[in-house]
């Protein structure tokens, strides 16, 4: 599928990384937003291949419980004597970003025998100085940090990690760093972190405002269905889906082979009979500490808002609606919505 828009995300990403680095970006958004695929669009179409070389670590697939699951992805061994800039250099030209840092069988040995972060994050600089004196200028990227939030190997390893990165940033000006996140708790958490004040920017990629979903039904229906829909087809499409690029593209694909009613009542019908039956379990109190009341009375303030302010809401109701992935949390903003305009009407429809 060809990517579509973003171009005012793009630009400041672009922009960022034409700068000298300075500070850790944090791309947030609701789940399924294009987070993932503006960092692919960036990094396949529109990063110069000449002037920078880039690491991208995709931790959503990838089970990391122990110090070793980690080492395993960030590194990628090889066992010949060439140095980890060679290998780069050999390599670099068939990819649009290394998934590993070049690392010989011997040292990766070593690393993790030693059990510590120190000997990896010096590893790491070494090669990321070794790119740099090759005139290229490295970007680390991260994709669903939250994975290792909670993780532990002397202390937390998401603190040893963030203070690698304000030393990569805003101390050696070495290595942009962006790291993405659908989990806003995550977010809210790295906001009130006070070891990263100062050192921190967030980039919000939200669904698509109704303008650009309307035009992106235009793109996708021209590609998959290679005819135009109406206006009232359109309008009745985002009533239902918003602008959620993923739901928009499974309506328009089912378009192929299904009416346009059936294919919204079927989603909102799914979407409904999920959200009751999560309700009917707290309700025969299957979450420990979670009222069903306020539950019911936070859902509630949705009946004629899509966004509120997120301090309506008592902690623990917030924190539990935004972890079952209900609400989606904008600790800038302060704000708590919907995780999608399906979601929305499920709401409704269920009170
Ligand atoms: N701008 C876009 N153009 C085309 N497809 C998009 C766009 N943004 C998102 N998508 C599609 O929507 C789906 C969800 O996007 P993804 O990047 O995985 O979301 P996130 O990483 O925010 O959870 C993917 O299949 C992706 O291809
Ligand atoms: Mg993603």
């Amino acid at each position: 599928m060809k990517f579509f828009n973003r171009e005012k995300e793009i630009k400041e990403v672009l922009s960022i990384i034409e700068g000298e680095p300075n500070l850790i970006y944090f791309i947030y958004g609701p789940i399924n937003s294009g987070k993932t695929a503006l960092i692919n669009e960036i990094i396949n179409n529109r990063l110069d291949k000449d002037k920078y070389i880039v690491f991208y670590f995709d931790l959503r697939e990838i089970f990391i419980s122990k110090y070793d699951d980690f080492i395993e992805v960030l590194f990628e061994e090889y066992d010949d004597d060439k140095s980890p800039i060679e290998v780069i250099k050999a390599i670099i030209n068939d990819l649009p970003s290394l998934y590993g840092i070049p690392i010989p069988k011997n040292t990766l040995n070593e690393i993790f025998k030693k059990k510590t972060t120190k000997n990896v994050f010096r590893y790491i600089t070494n090669v990321l100085m070794d790119i740099k004196k090759e005139g290229k200028q490295p970007i680390i990227i991260i994709d669903e940090l939250q994975k290792i939030g909670d993780m532990k190997i002397n202390g937390f390893l998401i603190y040893e990690l963030f203070n690698y990165f304000v030393s990569l940033t805003k101390h050696k000006h070495l290595c942009h760093v962006f790291c993405i996140s659908s989990d806003s708790l995550f977010i809210e958490r790295v906001y009130n972190e006070a070891m990263l004040e100062d050192r921190v920017d967030y980039i919000l990629v939200d669904d698509f405002d109704k303008e650009t979903a309307l035009k992106f039904m235009d793109f996708l229906s021209k590609e998959l269905l290679n005819k135009k829909l109406s206006d009232e087809d359109k309008e009745l499409i985002y009533s239902y889906v918003g602008g959620k690029p993923i739901l928009i593209i499974k309506v328009i694909n089912k378009l192929r082979y299904e009416n346009l009613n059936d294919i919204l009542n079927f989603m909102l019908k799914e979407e409904t009979s999920k959200l009751r039956k999560l309700l009917i379990r707290i309700k025969n109190n299957k979450f420990e500490g979670i009222e069903y009341e306020k539950v019911i009375n936070a859902l509630k303030l949705f009946k004629e808002n899509y966004e509120i302010n997120e301090y309506l809401v008592d902690e623990d109701t917030k924190e539990f609606l935004v972890k079952r992935n209900i609400l989606f949390l904008n600790p800038i903003e302060e704000t708590l919505k919907p995780q999608s305009y399906l979601m929305w009407n499920a709401i409704k429809r269920v009170l």
